[in-house]
């Protein structure tokens, strides 16, 4: 009887089978701690280890731009297809269903609009509030080269160490001034500096020539930022070029609320994001999509 207990524990106990030691799956954040890599895990999705976020964070200096008057109207139907939402705490409580399953990321910095320096940003938020909120992440703007360039580096290490203390990712967000050059050299600089300070993401915009070694030069999870809208094929070939290019997804506003078809639009980025869909491909699933939709109209009435 002893020897039939002691062969099933044996077998229970799996005694010939090695403990699992599993790498985790994002670049540059194996050491980090299980509630930021469970965080990571939300806002990057763990098959494709991309991320489509949706940006609709502008208002937080800009006011209601073009395509988020109205985030309840205009917003909420695009949800349901981003992985993540970038918003601030004030758009998430008012405007966004709590029983959505994105991850959230929010703004955390913030204080001139428009009509001022832009770079003479300050914290915004206190992470005990972004816990409160479910958040996965909160952003904070970088000014490399900017007026108010070391306060908003401060602004990032302080937030970094919230995040840290609390499990809650960081997104460094590269900020280039309307007189500075999006080039290579410049991002790399950018990125890297927040890498660096330890930012668990980053954000950079696309430049044409060179973003593989912006890319490259980044060790954690670079995505791309959308930046001013264009055609929507001119959009999917630069989503497109960046995943190829090493990004690891795409944090976008513009280029997705400001579509013809907005829903249409997110769908197609996912696809050439999540599945290396080919632009061209994205923007016939695009096309149908949209038409789909001018059939579907009336119907809803
Ligand atoms: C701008 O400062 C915000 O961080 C936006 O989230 C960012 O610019 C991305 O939005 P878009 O794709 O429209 O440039």
């Amino acid at each position: 009887m002893a020897d039939i207990e002691g062969q099933t524990e044996q077998k229970e106990f799996y005694l010939d089978i090695p403990a699992k030691n599993q790498a985790f799956f994002l670049k540059g954040s194996g050491a980090l701690d299980w509630g930021i890599q469970n965080r990571l895990s939300r806002i990057f999705n763990p098959c494709s280890g991309k991320t489509v976020m949706l940006a609709i964070d502008h208002g937080y200096f800009q006011g209601p731009t073009t395509g988020l008057e109205r985030v309840d109207v205009n917003i909420v139907p695009l949800v349901p297809y981003a992985d993540a939402l970038m918003l601030t705490r004030g758009i998430l409580r008012s405007s966004i269903p709590s029983s959505g399953r994105n991850a959230i990321v929010l703004r955390a910095s913030g204080g001139p609009s428009i009509l001022k320096e832009l770079s003479n940003e300050q914290l915004a938020m206190d992470m005990e509030d972004a816990v409160r909120l479910n958040a996965c992440g909160v952003a904070v703007q970088v000014f490399v080269g900017g007026e108010f360039e070391t306060q908003s580096i401060h602004n990032l290490t302080r937030l970094v160490d919230r995040g840290n203390r609390y499990g809650v990712a960081v997104l460094g967000v590269t900020a280039v001034g309307k007189n500075m050059t999006r080039d290579a050299k410049y991002l790399r600089l950018a990125v890297r500096i927040c890498a660096e300070l330890g930012a668990h993401i980053v954000k950079t915009y696309f430049c044409p020539e060179g973003f593989e070694t912006v890319a490259a030069s980044c060790p954690v999870p670079l995505v791309m930022a959308g930046g001013k809208k264009l055609p929507e094929l001119d959009a999917l070939k630069m989503a497109h070029n960046a995943i190829q290019q090493g990004a690891s997804g795409v944090d976008m506003g513009r280029n997705i609320f400001q579509a013809d078809a907005p829903v249409a639009m997110i769908q197609a980025v996912g696809k050439v994001v999540h599945e290396g869909l080919k632009p061209e491909h994205a923007y016939d699933l695009y096309q149908t999509l949209k038409n789909e939709k001018k059939i579907e109209a009336p119907v809803g009435r």
